[in-house]
């Protein structure tokens, strides 16, 4: 008796405290942690505890955070259209087909915008779907290629294709989709390229994986800005000021696609001074 009862308040003791701290946790306050951690299972337990919480409160602030960029940036664009259709209802601007084409594209940017960040909070959910089937890769990669082959000759951007003509590269894969993740980086290679570039796309086929490369000339990405270029919003510095600059979002999206197809993607210099992105496929059946 005499011996059991101060093991007793040894024991419930870090007890009381790790259920007050849960109760602390289940009404949202994710800062609370448990101070004792002796060496024994309850001391084991009470830093799972705190491994947990800070999980918690990282996925909280993360959650804050994307819900504050998503505000920010669609506050812009509502401005612009606010500021741009008070003009011409007060008169300072007058109504031509230019103004309303701006107008319209403006509304246009509004809607890509909302429609990326309603995709990327449909993969959040676990709840984009992908209508998978087997198909050629390649044959989406030459269709995506041609799509926009107009736009870069507008800028006097090489646009080149190097996979052998008569390739298939048999894949499990949503087609829209893989089309969407040639479009964006097509369309970051565009905008961000100088005019009188380069793009050069390739693919190469090895130990039963696809490697796709999209390598294009200057301006380049720095290595402190590559690691980060798969964050949602984030933009080089530079890019955030240009009229053609995006959201952000797009190689975000580029990154949730290839994960869905258990792909790799991942950005490095490119041999001709821009950006180079390499893609992988694997479980690839090759003909041809
Ligand atoms: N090919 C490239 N060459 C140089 N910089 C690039 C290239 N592709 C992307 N970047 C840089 O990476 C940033 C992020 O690209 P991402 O596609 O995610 O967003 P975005 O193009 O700015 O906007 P969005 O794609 O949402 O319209 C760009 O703002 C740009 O600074
Ligand atoms: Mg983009």
């Amino acid at each position: 008796m005499l011996i059991s009862f101060p093991l007793a308040r040894r024991l419930v003791k870090p007890i009381k405290e790790m259920a007050a701290a849960t109760h602390e946790i289940a009404s949202g306050r994710y800062a609370t942690r448990i101070s004792s951690t002796s060496s024994d299972e309850l001391g084991q337990l009470a830093r799972d505890f705190n491994a947990m919480a800070l999980i918690l409160e990282k996925n909280e602030k993360e959650r804050r955070q994307w819900i504050a960029d998503i505000s920010h940036e669609l506050r812009t664009p509502v401005a612009v259209l606010q500021g741009e259709i008070e003009a011409l209802l007060d008169g300072i601007r007058p109504v031509t087909p230019e103004t309303i084409s701006s107008l319209h594209a403006e509304t246009l940017r509004l809607t890509h915008l909302v429609e990326d960040l309603y995709q990327l909070s449909l993969s959040d959910l676990g709840a984009l779907t992908y209508r998978k089937e087997n198909l050629d890769v390649l044959d989406v990669l030459r269709s995506s290629v041609q799509s926009y082959r107009a736009e870069f000759e507008k800028k006097h951007i090489a646009l080149s294709l190097s996979i052998p003509e008569e390739a298939e590269a048999i894949v499990s894969a949503d087609r829209g989709r893989l089309d969407q993740l040639f479009l964006n980086l097509l369309e970051n290679s565009l905008k961000y390229t100088e005019i009188g570039g380069k793009l050069n796309v390739g693919a190469q086929f090895g130990n039963g994986a696809l490697t796709i490369e999209f390598q294009d000339s200057e301006p380049g990405v720095c290595a402190e800005d590559r690691e980060r270029l798969f964050e949602r919003f984030y933009r080089v510095e530079g890019s955030r000021n240009r009229g053609s600059g995006g959201a952000g979002l797009g190689l975000a999206i580029c990154k949730k696609i290839v994960d869905a197809h258990e792909g790799g993607i991942s950005v490095h210099e490119s041999p001709l001074g821009g950006l180079q992105v390499h893609i992988v496929f694997y479980q690839v059946e090759f003909k041809g």
